[in-house]
């Protein structure tokens, strides 16, 4: 779908009589069984349609195009992780999950048993990977899903070797080593992790099939704490080694690694590297993609020999617009008053719908092509625009507030930074209220 506003139907058509949609507050007041939905009501058959006036639009196809440019950006033989926790940041996990396993990702990875959970329930049977902690009695759980684990304590690992006892199988272990980012995860000094590795290799219902750690820093590329972790990872990797311990997958990249260190996944592997072929056990390097996989760019500024593209558009109808003379005060507490005669439209998007309240002032909406300045504090569920700079914008146009609409792109990064935030959390707060619109794959 190329243009959200093919998808939207004509008002006039679309409600038939008005009037009939007000209640008449007496009878609704007579009988309180009127608040209850009435299947027989026009609403509840479908009478009226609902013509989407903010809508979070998400595109498979940016999705697949950008899992390309991350593969055609690493080593090949690389296998990729598609993170599509916390319902894959905002674009919905069911879909990205979809796209990534048809794109051959190698796992899916969530943060929970529960996410890893509800992708079973709906039939993915690929590798599924839960790199955030779980707790001891999630094992069993785990170990019946088949589920890859990051394992960063004993205390889980005995769990999970007692749950594939039972189940009369082995369960997948990828261990996770604390490196730097002091998180969660098996302490990498040798005399922390020397004596808990002997206890792991204890354990005989434990496949150790990974070996993870997570980089603090790696979106910025001046920093030297990406390099110094890989090290400390590295020698993990050679106690492994020492013990005859060759697991299948290594990992440590995520979206910022793919874009300033693409080489680090493949410098962990120290052997074997040419003779790789689908037979060999491995180890393979493996990469965990999360925010570039949606189009955008970890860190300070886009990096362009990686082309992404967003694949979530946040974008609202103009609900209204206003001239105001000078001096007119916008919105809560008054932070804004116009310098001249302006037209201010009225937005339907806030921070209710996970649009970002810090960003008042400094953000801005793409309409008619051109940039308009938002005007005083975003609300719950309202922004204005200053649209005197647009003098043709008219009620029902559309405002892009982020992603792509046609040859228009606004980065959500642009949005984040002037909230003062990181783009991940933006997406993960366009909140499920917004409506979501599917763009053809
Ligand atoms: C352990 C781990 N790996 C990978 C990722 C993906 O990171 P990114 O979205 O920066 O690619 C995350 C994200 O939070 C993570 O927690």
């Amino acid at each position: 779908m190329e243009n959200p506003q093919s998808a939207i139907p004509n008002p006039q058509s679309a409600i038939r009589n008005p009037q009939s949609a007000i209640p008449n507050p007496q009878s609704a007041i007579r009988n309180p069984q009127s608040a209850i939905p009435n299947p027989q009501s026009p609403i509840s058959r479908g009478v009226f349609q609902r013509i989407p006036r903010l809508w979070a639009r998400v595109s498979p196809r940016a999705i697949r195009r950008n899992l390309a440019a991350i593969r055609s950006r690493l080593p090949r033989k690389t296998a990729l992780a598609a993170v599509v926790k916390s319902d894959a940041y905002g674009h919905g996990m069911q879909l990205a999950a979809r796209v990534a396993a048809s794109e051959g990702c190698a796992f899916l990875a969530v943060i929970s048993v529960e996410e890893a959970a509800a992708l079973r329930d709906v039939g993915f049977d690929c590798g599924i990977l839960v790199i955030g902690p779980i707790e001891p009695w999630q094992a069993t759980e785990a170990v019946a899903l088949d589920l890859g684990v990051f394992t960063g304590n004993l205390e889980v690992a005995q769990a999970l070797d007692d749950a594939a006892r039972e189940q009369n199988t082995r369960a997948r272990v990828h261990l996770k080593i604390d490196t730097g980012m002091g998180r969660f995860g098996f302490q990498d000094a040798p005399e922390e992790f020397g004596p808990a590795l002997d206890r792991l290799l204890q354990l005989s219902h434990l496949n150790l099939e990974g070996a993870a750690t997570h980089f603090t820093m790696a979106d910025e590329p001046q920093s030297e704490c990406t390099r110094e972790q890989t090290r400390r990872f590295r020698l993990v990797l050679r106690m492994l080694e020492a013990r005859g311990v060759r697991p299948r997958w290594i990992h440590a990249a995520n979206s910022g690694t793919i874009v300033h260190f693409p080489n680090t996944a493949f410098s962990l592997i120290q052997t074997g590297l040419v003779m790789y072929d689908d037979a060999d056990p491995g180890p393979y390097p493996l990469v965990r993609a999360g925010l570039a996989m949606y189009g955008v760019y970890p860190g300070p500024e886009p990096e362009a020999a990686l082309e992404l593209e967003p694949a979530m558009t946040l974008g609202c109808r103009i609900a209204d617009i206003r001239g105001v003379p000078t001096g007119f005060s916008v919105s809560y507490a008054g932070t804004f008053k116009t310098t001249r005669p302006s037209r201010l439209a009225v937005l339907p998007v806030g921070y209710g719908c996970g649009y970002p309240r810090h960003a008042s002032g400094k953000a801005e909406a793409i309409i008619r092509g051109r940039r308009a300045p938002l005007a005083g504090r975003i609300t719950m569920n309202i922004t204005v625009a200053d649209v005197t700079d647009v003098p043709e914008a008219r009620v029902g146009d559309t405002a892009l507030l982020f992603g792509r609409e046609g040859s228009d792109l606004l980065r959500v990064e642009e949005v984040a930074r002037a909230a003062g935030t990181i783009p991940y959390e933006v997406l993960c707060n366009v909140g499920r209220c917004t409506p979501r619109l599917l763009e053809e794959d």
